[in-house]
């Protein structure tokens, strides 16, 4: 496996292997890997001949200076990982690589980032747009794969993909859970003991609303409040957001018709934790 740091570099080798008619997969991070990420990897493995991940906590996505800080950075780790599963290129830049002091052009997804995260979240998905986009520009990589944890994420950028008309198929990763439910995400490290053992509460809730609907709940109203009821009792837990969506168009929804999207934000010791899942009518 190959660490490559350098953006001219990267875009080299991945022309070699175009020209030498190889398929390429991109795997955009920002580190700190867990078996989320490990699903994402082995999926690109599957479809294509090389396999790229790269590694960059990504300054202009973050909102709070502390966040960027405090995100886990575990560069040695991550490696060995990547090599176990035979990445062939580790790409991670560093930022004065990446953005020129004087960047002027950005990427603004302006319909499906406006509510959940993008709302509390100013700039955060335009800071996404513009690194994703530079990404695949830099690798022009046959498929990109992203996870299904982040689904406003994965949906803006299909949608940026399908706008921008940018030559690459999106392959989408399932949620990969800890054995108690709770998602993985780099963030979980950062919890105390008592705040990982609060946060499962998120997973328990949306089962509890998938499960009101099987049973013939339709009212998001009902839906919304019972899992808010669930997250308050737990003195640690800031509800950022409890939304239920059109799964598509990610605008709010009053009635469960078919299926939609329960997607919850909070935050627990100030690290902020986001799932989603699909409530579906039986
Ligand atoms: P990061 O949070 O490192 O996530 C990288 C990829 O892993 C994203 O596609 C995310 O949806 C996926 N992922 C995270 N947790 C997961 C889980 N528990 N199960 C399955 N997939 C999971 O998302 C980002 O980085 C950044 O915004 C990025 C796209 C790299 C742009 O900077």
């Amino acid at each position: 496996m190959q660490l490559i740091d350098d953006p001219e570099v990267m875009a080299n080798w991945a022309k070699k292997r175009r020209r030498g008619g190889e398929t390429v997969a991109l795997v955009p991070t920002m580190g700190a890997l867990h078996a989320g990420h490990l699903t994402l990897i082995k999926l690109a493995r599957m479809h294509a001949d090389e396999v790229v991940v790269s590694l960059f906590v990504n300054p202009i996505q973050f909102g709070e200076a502390k966040d960027f800080t405090h995100y886990p950075r575990k560069l040695e780790q991550d490696l060995m990982q990547c090599e176990a599963l035979g990445v062939d290129v580790l790409f991670a830049p560093s930022a004065d690589r990446v953005y020129m002091k004087d960047t002027s052009v950005w990427v603004d997804e302006e319909l499906l980032s406006r509510g959940l995260c993008g709302e509390s979240r100013p700039g955060h998905f335009r800071g996404v747009c513009t690194i994703v986009l530079k990404l695949l520009n830099l690798v022009q990589p046959d498929l990109a794969v992203f996870g299904e944890k982040d689904l406003q994420q994965l949906r803006i950028i299909e949608r940026m993909v399908r706008d921008l008309n940018i030559p690459v198929e999106i392959l989408r990763g399932k949620t990969v859970r800890e054995s108690d439910g709770l998602a993985m995400s780099s963030r979980n490290q950062r919890l105390s003991e008592g705040a990982r053992l609060d946060a499962v509460v998120i997973y328990e809730s949306i089962q509890g609303a998938k499960k009101q609907v099987e049973q013939g709940e339709r009212s998001v109203e009902v839906l919304i409040q019972a899992v808010r009821d669930r997250l308050v009792c737990l003195p640690r837990i800031v509800i950022d957001y409890v939304v239920v969506v059109d799964d598509v168009t990610l605008k709010p929804i009053e009635r469960i018709h078919s299926t939609a999207l329960l997607a919850i934000a909070v935050k627990l010791e100030s690290i902020r934790l986001i799932d989603n899942d699909v409530l579906r009518r039986s």
